[in-house]
């Protein structure tokens, strides 16, 4: 009896807690139970690009509106607004980082209405990431990483309504199979998009199977319920458009007025409800009632809206409930009606929204921008690691955040893509270079904290070194560098430094002299910039896992050596070689044989550079910024004879070649590697001063590989999809581009191969890439000079430095072995690729070193070979976030090997840190995962499985504090 009083306070204590949170998919209105009425979901949301025709800022504020007369700003206010009118409206935020734009620019009154409509249900909050980031483009560790900066952000402001539930990609333009994948481990229960293959947009309206399950890893077994829209777009039915931007009329509902149209819109839009109910396997239909910047007057929309929803309820015959919804209503009454839903094992890509386009020229589209994109992601992590080891402080924190949000925000399907225009691409740029420019803070009080005594700790980066740049010590005879290593593995490999002088001394950390090698920098015509240092020294370096080591330069000695050699005409054939490979090269100064010293086995080879005429007429689909589309299926060689340059010596044996004014190449035998390197040159892509003709250089390895017409490209840079030449696995495929509609995206590598072989390639950045029969083909470098029609309005042209056309630098790495041992070693090596030594100069070694720790490692042992630190990140409180990553993959009968379950100690795997507790969550780090008890063991050891990502906060103290 005494018990009660205590009782029922509990539970109206409860129940004035739920009532407070009450997310919007615990709020949704009812959906008709007569399973013969059809319920219409009105899905209130906007799209907004963090960045497009505008910069984000910009468009934030609703700057410039001679461009385009939207404010995101005013989205906010103005949906809030008209939300608090009336309980029962609904809306959908997308844009994460939007919204921490909107957040930290009004004050607290603000800010609480709009908690407040998220907890009450108003609001749901779908997406989360900080964009709706790009598909084919983006690396899996950006996208992770873009997603967690989103939701941590959520989190923070929304609490548990602030965990979306709805996956929402509905602008980018293909869908690919790992996105799915990251969405179903980060705990989504659906998936929505708008921009499918036409012809299996087709084929889907006609099965009733738009919405489907997505077997979203064959390792992991994960699947998510996922729909593509009915209407090719992810706006309103015709007529329907309620914006202050749209022509549409409002409805009329005063008879005593002029134009009074209750009727023939109620039937209007029931016409249109019958039609979409008619594609779908149940009776719930989602209607999007919004699209690209709307709502900036969210009164016109809602107005209408309402008068829609009670006009149908009068006015119509027909057997239909029109309700206001949410993405995650909407998937719960889907689910409720059980519907047997089909499933779906590959992905979306190429992308065609029509005959003649073929969405895949924005795979390669802007190579440098896609290329620095890559740099500082590699960057971010190793910044973020440090800020862990080194126990950093708020000012380091805020400095990395600039970081996290630029390489966040360029993940964008409209930054990385290189589909923005001109001057917005310059701002991404822009924050990108400052982001990256926070690292060198970071770095130095990372090495101010390890090294309390040290005296002059400056260190700075060179953002350049890729064009042979570095003037803080171009002219300085000796100096320090530290290398930086973010990977849980050591590096082992050559570094290259720009250096004035003919020959150097290099000592390691133990002030031995080790062996480097000076060479002339490669001179090419295309890179003119006064800048570039004279000569590179090569040098073998021997990096700890997540650690750094130093090297010192100083002015040479006789152990250095030039070993250049120029090749005179008519010589016959060239060859290098290093301990494991010889390359040869025939009399036009092609590559033409790779030797395995080994086994003694001769592989053919051939590498060519052609490029492609795009279709440059106005009237016609133009190839363009989205769009691939040449003029003819035949690429156009250049037949000149290659100019050559033999360099050879202890570390460096390459060839350069010069092929004509707008390409050249290094093709090298790195150091102790099994594997060729080939650093692309390409560009200025010349232009023509009247009518020119929009040009896309490719590259291609023509091997003995008799792949026929299978290849396998990466998905995210992490699960391989199975890739037919000419064929598609879920709908009849069509003809109409034989080129552009068989290329691919390539993120990360991409291979052939056959019982025998195997030609495997990883890339740098993000490339297209397509295969026929033994024969690889990336795209490296476009200019189209008309704009393709897809909204950007402006041709892809970009200036490059001097105003006379971009000139880029990138590389490939190709592995061309058995399949065996290409099964064991292709994955790590692409995950070594990823994780690029970050090098840091001082100018005065004597200071740096004095007092210093020359060589430091935050693991006490190499991770194994399958395993990869993805993530080590502060978290709140004293906590970080690790993440452990299994690279190996169910890829053939090849790995089947490699890709088993492993389990794994970390208990003692960090140098100065100790592991007091684990907390295992979804992949997202916004949400716990079952119980810590079932996933680490009473040891501290973890089971991994192929493919698997697993996500800790971990509780840390330092050793010896
Ligand atoms: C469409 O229906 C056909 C015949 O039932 C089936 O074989 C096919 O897998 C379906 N395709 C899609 C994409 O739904
Ligand atoms: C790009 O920005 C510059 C500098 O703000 C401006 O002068 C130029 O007109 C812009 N170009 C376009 C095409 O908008
Ligand atoms: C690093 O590479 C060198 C040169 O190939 C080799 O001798 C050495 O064993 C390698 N070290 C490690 C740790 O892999
Ligand atoms: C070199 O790297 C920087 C920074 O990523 C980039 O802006 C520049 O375009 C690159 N240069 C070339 C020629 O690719």
């Amino acid at each position: 009896m005494k018990a009660l009083p205590f009782l029922l306070i509990l539970c109206l204590y409860l129940q004035i807690e739920k009532s407070l949170q009450d997310c919007a998919w615990d709020t949704c209105h009812e959906i008709d139970p007569d399973p013969d009425v059809i319920t219409a979901h009105l899905i209130p949301h906007t799209h907004d690009d963090l960045g497009w025709i505008k910069t984000v800022d910009q468009y934030y504020w609703g700057a410039k509106p001679e461009l385009v007369p939207v404010g995101v700003q005013y989205i906010y206010n103005t949906v809030i607004d008209e939300l608090l009118k009336n309980p029962d409206r609904r809306f959908s935020f997308a844009e994460t980082g939007f919204l921490w734009r909107w957040y930290t620019s009004n004050g607290d009154y603000e800010r609480h209405q709009l908690q407040k409509l998220v907890k009450n249900g108003q609001i749901e909050i779908i997406g989360g990431g900080w964009v709706q980031n790009d598909e084919a483009t983006s690396h899996y560790v950006d996208i992770v990483d873009q997603m967690t900066l989103g939701l941590q952000r959520l989190k923070q402001i929304f609490g548990d309504c602030g965990k979306p539930v709805s996956g929402w990609q509905i602008d980018p333009f293909g869908h690919s199979r790992e996105m799915a994948n990251i969405y179903a481990q980060m705990g989504y229960s659906s998936l929505y998009f708008a921009r499918i293959h036409y012809l299996e947009k087709e084929l889907r309206l006609k099965n009733k199977t738009l919405e489907f399950n997505w077997n979203a890893s064959d390792d992991l077994g994960t699947q998510i319920f996922t729909g593509a829209f009915f209407n090719d777009n992810y706006g309103p039915p015709e007529g329907f458009c309620f914006d202050s931007l749209c022509g549409d009329d409002p409805i009329m509902d005063n008879v005593d007025l002029e134009g009074y149209n209750v009727k023939q819109k109620v039937n209007a839009f029931a016409e249109h409800i019958k039609k979409q109910a008619a594609h779908q396997k149940t009776n719930q239909v989602m209607l999007l009632m919004g699209s690209d910047f709307q709502y900036t007057n969210a009164n016109s929309w809602y107005v209408n809206l309402d008068k829609l929803i009670k006009h149908m309820k009068t006015y119509s015959s027909e057997k239909i409930r029109v309700i206001y919804s949410t993405p995650a209503c909407y998937t719960k009454a889907v689910q409720s009606r059980s519907p047997k839903l089909s499933v779906k094992n590959d992905d979306f890509f190429p992308y065609a929204s029509g005959k003649h386009s073929y969405w895949t020229g924005y795979f390669a589209s802007r190579p440098a921008f896609k290329g620095m994109i890559r740099q500082a992601s590699s960057m971010l992590q190793l910044a973020k690691q440090l800020d862990v080891i080194a126990d950093l402080g708020p000012e380091d924190e805020s400095d990395l955040n600039i970081l996290r949000e630029a390489s966040a925000l360029v993940q964008h399907h409209d930054a990385v893509t290189g589909t923005a225009k001109e001057n917005v691409t310059r701002d991404y740029e822009k924050q990108l270079a400052r982001g990256m420019s926070e690292v060198e803070a970071v770095i130095n009080d990372f090495m101010s904290g390890m090294n309390p005594n040290g005296v002059e700790p400056k260190l700075v980066i060179c953002p350049l070194l890729n064009e042979t740049i570095c003037k803080p010590i171009s002219n300085q005879e000796e100096f320090s560098i530290v290398i930086f290593n973010s990977h849980g593995r050591y590096y082992n490999g050559t570094i290259r430094i720009p250096y004035g002088q003919k020959s150097a001394t290099v000592r390691d950390a133990n002030k031995n002299v080790i062996e480097s090698q000076v060479v002339e920098t490669f001179k090419v015509d295309q890179l003119k910039n006064a800048d570039r240092s004279l000569y590179e020294i090569h040098v073998l370096v021997r990096v700890p896992p997540l650690g750094y080591t130093t090297i010192t330069v100083s002015k040479g000695n006789s152990i250095v050596n030039v070993h250049s050699k120029s090749r005179k005409k008519g010589d016959a054939k060239v060859e290098i070689q290093n301990e494991h490979l010889i390359a040869g090269f025939d009399a036009q100064g092609y590559l033409s044989y790779v030797t395995e010293k080994a086994t003694n086995k001769r592989r053919s080879i051939r590498q060519e550079f052609f490029y492609y005429e795009g279709i440059d007429s106005k009237d016609d689909q133009p190839s363009g910024a989205y769009i691939f589309r040449p003029k003819t299926q035949q690429p156009i060689a250049f037949t000149s004879k290659i100019a050559l340059e033999v360099v050879t010596g202890s570390i460096t044996n390459e060839v350069r070649q010069k092929v004509n004014p707008w390409i050249s190449q290094q093709i090298r035998l790195p150091k102790g590697k099994n594997y060729l390197e080939f650093e692309w040159i390409v560009g200025p892509i010349p232009k023509e001063t009247k009518n020119p003709i929009t040009k896309e250089f490719i590259t291609r390895y023509i091997t003995d590989v008799q792949s026929k017409n299978v290849s396998f490209t990466d998905s995210n840079g992490r699960q391989v999809m199975k890739r037919f030449f000419g064929g598609a696995t879920s709908f009849d495929y069509l003809d109409t581009e034989p080129i552009a509609g068989n290329y691919y995206p390539l993120t990360s590598f991409g291979y052939i191969k056959d019982g025998n072989d195997q030609f495997s390639l990883i890339t740098d950045r993000a490339q297209g890439m397509m295969a026929t029969d033994g024969v690889v083909e990336i795209m490296l470098h476009r200019r189209c000079f008309y704009d393709d029609h897809f909204g950007v309005e402006e041709a892809l042209d970009e200036p490059g430095k001097d105003g006379n056309g971009l000139v880029a630098i990138g590389k490939h790495i190709i592995l061309f072995t058995d399949v065996k041992a290409s099964a064991v070693q292709l994955r790590p090596l692409v995950s070594e690729n990823f994780h690029q030594p970050v090098l840091a100069f001082s100018k005065n070694s004597e200071k740096f070193e004095f007092n210093r720790k020359l060589e430091y490692s935050g693991l006490t042992q190499e991770l194994p070979l399958y395993l990869n630190l993805l993530t080590l990140e502060k978290w709140h409180k004293k906590n970080s976030l690790v993440r452990f990553e299994h690279i190996y993959h169910n890829d053939g009968p090849e790995s089947e090997q490699l890709a088993v379950a492993e389990s794994f100690n970390p208990k003692n795997l960090f140098t100065n840190l100790d592991i007091l507790s684990f907390k295992p969550l979804l992949l997202g780090a916004n949400k716990q995962k079952g119980s810590s008890k079932s996933i680490v063991s009473k040891t501290g050891s973890f089971t991994i499985r192929s493919s698997e990502i697993l996500t800790f906060e971990i509780e840390v103290e330092r050793k010896g504090t």
